[in-house]
C-alpha cells in the first residue's frame, strides 16, 4: 500500500479525470475521485472499473466542502491532488461570469483551505493555453504573456496566480499547472470519452456528432483566416498523452521537482478542415460541413511549443490526428447518446 501513492482527483469522474484515473492505476497509483456530478455521469465510474478491473474508489460531494475534502485527504492519506473540477464552456461564463467565479475561483480557494489543514502540499492543476489570451505569435512558449479574453480564461488565470501566492507564503508548496492545449479522442477500448451535455461547443465532439449522425452539418467558423486553408489551426492533443502528462507531472512532483507550468500539446497545429478530412478518413462516414462566419473570440492559430514539457517531465505526446479521430469514433460510435 506504502508504495502505492494516494491521488485525489477533484472532478475525477470528467472527461479528462476519468481518462488519467485509469492512466494512475497503470503506473502503480492509487487515485480517488471526488465528483459532484455537475458535468459527468455515474456511469463513468462502472466503464472504469470494467477498464481497470478493480473497485472504483470515489466520494460524490464537492471540492468546495472544506470538511469533506480535508477528511478524504486525512483518511487515504493522499500525497497529491490533481485539481480538475471546474466549469469550462467560454460562452456560458461569458453569460453567468458569477458562476464561473464562484465554482472555478470559489472550489480552488476551497481546496487550498482544505490542504492547508493537513501536511498535503503538493498539487497539479488543469490550467489552459486560453492563458495565452490572444496569442502574438506561434508556436506559444510559457514565458509568453498571460491574459484572458472571458471569464473562463479569467478563471484559470487567477488560479494559476493563486498558486504562485501560496509558494511564496510557503515554500512546501509544490504546484505542477499543466496549460491544455485542445484535449480530443477518447480511451481506446471505446468505454470512456467525451459527453457533452447538449451541442457541443468544441469542434471534435461536433464533428463526431455530425459522423454518427445525430446532427445534419457541421458549421467551420470562417475559412479566411490568415492559415494555409483559411480555417483555423489548432493543437489537438490525445486524451490518452494528455492523461500521461498527468502521470509525468504528479511523479515529477514526488520526486522532489520544483513546482512548473508547462504547456501540453503536440506542438503541431492542424487546421477545421484537416480534422473534418481525417474523421471522414478515419470514421469511413461523410462530414458535411458549411462555411459559417468567425465565432467571436476565436484566433486564427493556437499552437505549443512543447519542448519544456519534454524537459521538466520527460513526457511528449505521441498520438496522431488520425488516431485522435479514430478512437474519438470508436467512442461516439459505441455510445451515440454518452454515457446512459
Ligand atoms: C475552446 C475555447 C478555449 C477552451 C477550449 C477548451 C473558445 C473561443 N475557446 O478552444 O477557451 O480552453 O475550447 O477545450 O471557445 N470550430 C468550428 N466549428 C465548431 C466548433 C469549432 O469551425 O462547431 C473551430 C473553431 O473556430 C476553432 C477550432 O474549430 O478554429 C477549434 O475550436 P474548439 O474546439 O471550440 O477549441 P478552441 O476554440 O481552440
Amino acid at each position: 500500500m506504502t508504495n502505492k501513492p494516494s491521488i485525489l482527483l477533484t472532478g475525477g469522474a470528467g472527461y479528462i479525470g476519468s481518462h488519467t484515473f485509469v492512466a494512475l492505476i497503470e503506473a502503480g497509483f492509487t487515485p480517488i475521485i471526488l465528483d459532484d456530478f455537475s458535468n459527468s455521469k455515474p456511469a463513468v465510474l462502472e466503464r472504469l472499473q470494467r477498464i481497470t478491473g478493480q473497485p472504483v474508489k470515489c466520494q460524490q460531494g464537492s471540492v468546495a466542502d472544506v470538511e469533506l475534502v480535508q477528511g478524504l485527504i486525512h483518511r487515504h492519506q493522499i500525497a497529491t491532488v490533481i485539481h480538475f473540477a471546474g466549469f469550462k464552456a467560454v460562452g456560458e461564463s461569458v453569460a453567468q461570469p458569477l458562476k464561473y467565479f464562484e465554482n472555478n475561483l470559489g472550489g480552488m480557494m476551497a481546496l487550498l483551505n482544505a490542504m492547508q489543514s493537513t501536511t498535503c502540499r503538493t498539487l497539479v492543476f488543469s490550467s489552459s493555453a486560453t492563458v495565452y489570451g490572444d496569442p502574438a505569435s506561434v508556436p506559444i512558449t510559457e514565458d509568453f504573456p498571460r491574459s484572458h479574453t472571458n471569464p473562463y480564461g479569467h478563471t484559470k488565470l487567477v488560479c494559476e496566480d493563486m498558486l504562485a501566492a501560496m509558494r511564496v507564503a510557503n515554500p512546501a508548496w509544490r504546484t505542477g499547472v499543466l496549460r491544455y492545449f485542445n484535449p480530443v479522442g477518447a480511451h481506446p477500448s471505446g468505454l470512456i470519452g467525451e459527453d457533452p451535455a447538449g451541442p457541443p461547443n468544441n469542434l471534435m465532439p461536433y464533428v463526431a456528432q455530425v459522423a454518427v449522425g445525430k446532427r445534419p452539418f457541421l458549421n467551420v467558423y470562417g475559412n479566411d483566416y490568415a492559415t494555409p486553408d483559411g480555417t483555423g489551426v489548432r493543437d489537438y492533443i490525445h486524451v490518452q498523452d494528455l492523461a500521461q502528462a498527468h502521470v509525468a507531472a504528479v511523479q515529477t512532483l514526488l520526486h522532489g521537482a520544483d513546482s512548473f507550468a508547462v504547456n501540453v500539446g503536440t506542438g503541431q497545429g492542424h487546421s477545421v478542415l484537416e480534422v473534418v478530412r481525417a474523421f471522414e478518413q478515419a470514421s469511413g462516414k461523410p462530414v458535411p460541413y458549411q462555411i459559417a462566419p468567425r465565432r467571436a473570440g476565436d484566433v486564427a492559430q493556437c499552437y505549443a511549443d512543447a519542448t519544456l514539457a519534454q524537459d521538466l517531465l520527460g513526457w511528449r505526446a505521441k498520438q496522431t490526428l488520425a488516431n485522435m479521430c479514430e478512437d474519438s469514433w470508436r467512442w461516439q460510435s459505441n455510445n451515440p447518446d454518452g454515457f446512459v
